[in-house]
């Protein structure tokens, strides 16, 4: 873990409590790839590298699995997220056989109180800056359009894909910072003009460009 070295000493002690630290130092090796995917993250190693007791280790590392970007595993211990290309093209591929599907079949039952509450979290997302609320109000704002659907299944499913591309959000935001709020707008407006086909056109293009977007990274990620 040399690079998380660097990244310990470049962050220096500008934090008010030890796990606000750790947490902030340890996002930040994770978002920019000093630590890959899958490493395990010991808490005794890092109460030694961080030079603290393992409370604050402990804490922080929870506080980053409520933010997606670290995993507990049952043998293993705390590891950095496992992302992979792969992974996320099949959470595309997934994505985009259901929710043009669910988007289909609820736009019909939408009404306007359901265009005003999306427009009210496209108005959110815009003044939020915390990767994790984006993503958050992002998986409200397209389940607010495919609600109309009525299928239990059909939406849950649609949902646990849109949670699981929620921990690609992140890293996609921490080197893109492109929302597709200009692609929210007009699936909005497509619905409201009841227009099914130019909003299912939308959705797919919102699709495709965050796919790209990805792709973009993990080429990046592998070239440096
Ligand atoms: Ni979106």
């Amino acid at each position: 873990m040399a690079s998380l070295d660097q990244v310990i000493q470049a962050g220096g002690r500008r934090f008010r409590t030890a796990t606000e630290f750790v947490e902030a130092t340890l996002k930040q090796a994770i978002l920019s790839g000093a630590l890959l995917p899958g490493t395990p993250l010991r808490q005794e190693e890092l109460a030694t590298r961080f030079e603290m007791s393992r409370m604050p280790i402990r804490e922080a590392l929870r506080q980053l699995e409520a933010q997606g970007l670290v995993d507990f595993e049952p043998h293993r211990g705390a590891i950095v997220v496992e992302i992979t290309l792969a992974d996320s093209d099949d959470n595309f591929a997934i994505r985009s056989a259901l929710e043009p599907q669910a988007l289909r079949l609820s736009l019909p039952h939408l009404g306007p109180d359901d265009f005003a509450l999306a427009e009210d979290l496209i108005a959110e997302i815009d003044s939020e800056n915390d990767p994790a609320r984006m993503g958050e109000l992002n998986r409200r704002f397209h389940m607010t359009l495919y609600a109309g659907a009525g299928l239990p299944r059909l939406l849950a499913l649609t949902e646990q894909h849109l949670v699981a591309a929620d921990r690609y959000l992140r890293f996609h935001l921490a080197t893109d910072g492109d929302m597709g709020q200009a692609e929210h707008r007009a699936l909005v407006a497509a619905c409201r003009a009841r227009d099914e086909n130019e909003a299912v056109a939308v959705l797919n293009r919102h699709l495709a460009r965050a796919r790209a977007g990805l792709s973009a990274f993990f080429a990046a990620r592998a070239a440096s």
